[in-house]
């Protein structure tokens, strides 16, 4: 049995999918089942990450679990599924781990806690760091639905976009597979695109073009507090201010562990236009 956190979102639910598909059994662990739709056959499970003490019949049974990072920290949900048996975890990090300082940015110090946790507990651990995922496009489904438009800072910031499907096949390789214990993978889209050829993708994949319209960093960072703390906002500004001028890095982690190479962000586009339209 492997137990798959984080299960209702964006990359939980891609591993699940894919497991169940490769034939295994799954319990997906959700604070509110009825609001989860599974695959026939996974085992839906009430728990909060932030309460681990309620986790145990969620751990019953499990050997390998797919571990995502609630804003509570892993601390003690790693030393109980220790405790309760569980033998491996496949924890969603973040690139961020190795490209920021965990003292002054809080995206950093909340995974690398999280890797340090999963480490302390005595758990045989591969740790996924993607960088930016494709899916960050969905915060613009609103705009483009109703404006035709994406708002925002720094157009021509870089990225390296990273379809949810990948992070989770390599999940699933790391979970099914050998030889992943131990290790940790920057993951990656396969190429740069920026913020707006992004927004052009989007435009191609729904037949209808899409605009960026330029905002100043105090009035992106205005729209952005409104859904995320200002802190992370900021760090995200800066983030992409600074990759204007210096793209961040691209990887083949997808394609070296899972043998296939990662989707394109227009491709990323193209399965998701139906939230765009
Ligand atoms: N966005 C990026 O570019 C990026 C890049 C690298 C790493 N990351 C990291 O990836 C993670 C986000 O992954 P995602 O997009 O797949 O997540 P998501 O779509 O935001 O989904 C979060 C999932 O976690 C569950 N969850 C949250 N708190 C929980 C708790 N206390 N107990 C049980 N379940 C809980 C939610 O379940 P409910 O249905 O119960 O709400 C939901 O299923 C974050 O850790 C982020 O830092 C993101």
């Amino acid at each position: 049995m492997i137990l798959v956190t984080g299960a209702s979102g964006n990359i939980g639910r891609c591993v699940v999918r894919q497991l169940v598909e490769a034939g295994e059994r799954v319990r997906a662990l959700v604070r509110d089942p009825s609001s989860a739709a599974f695959p026939p056959g996974v085992q839906a499970c009430a728990g909060d990450l932030a309460e681990p003490a309620g986790l145990a019949q969620a751990f019953d049974g499990v050997e390998r679990m797919f571990l995502f990072t609630p804003a509570s920290g892993c601390g003690s949900v790693a030393s109980a599924a220790r405790a309760a048996g569980v033998r491996r975890a496949v924890l969603l990090s973040s690139a961020a781990t190795q490209k920021a300082d965990p003292r002054v940015n809080p995206i950093a110090a909340r995974h690398d806690a999280a890797e340090k946790a999963v480490q302390a507990a005595g758990l045989a651990w591969t740790f996924l760091r993607p960088d930016s995922f494709a899916a960050n496009a969905l915060a613009w489904a609103a705009g483009i639905r109703a404006q035709s438009e994406v708002r925002g800072a720094y157009p021509q910031a870089q990225r390296n976009p990273i379809h949810e499907e990948d992070v989770a096949a390599v999940a699933v390789a790391a979970l099914l597979g050998s030889g992943h214990e131990q290790a940790a993978y920057l993951l990656t889209g396969p190429a740069i695109i920026t913020q707006a050829g992004q927004a052009e993708a989007i435009g191609q994949a729904i037949g209808r073009p899409v605009r960026f319209v330029e905002l100043t960093r105090e009035c992106a960072l205005e729209e952005m507090a409104a859904h995320t703390p200002r802190p992370v906002a900021e760090k995200l500004l800066d983030y992409a201010a600074k990759s204007v001028h210096v793209p961040p890095l691209v990887t083949s982690a997808v394609e070296d562990v899972t043998g296939r190479p990662a989707r394109s962000f227009a491709r990323w586009a193209q399965d998701h236009a139906a939230d765009f339209r």
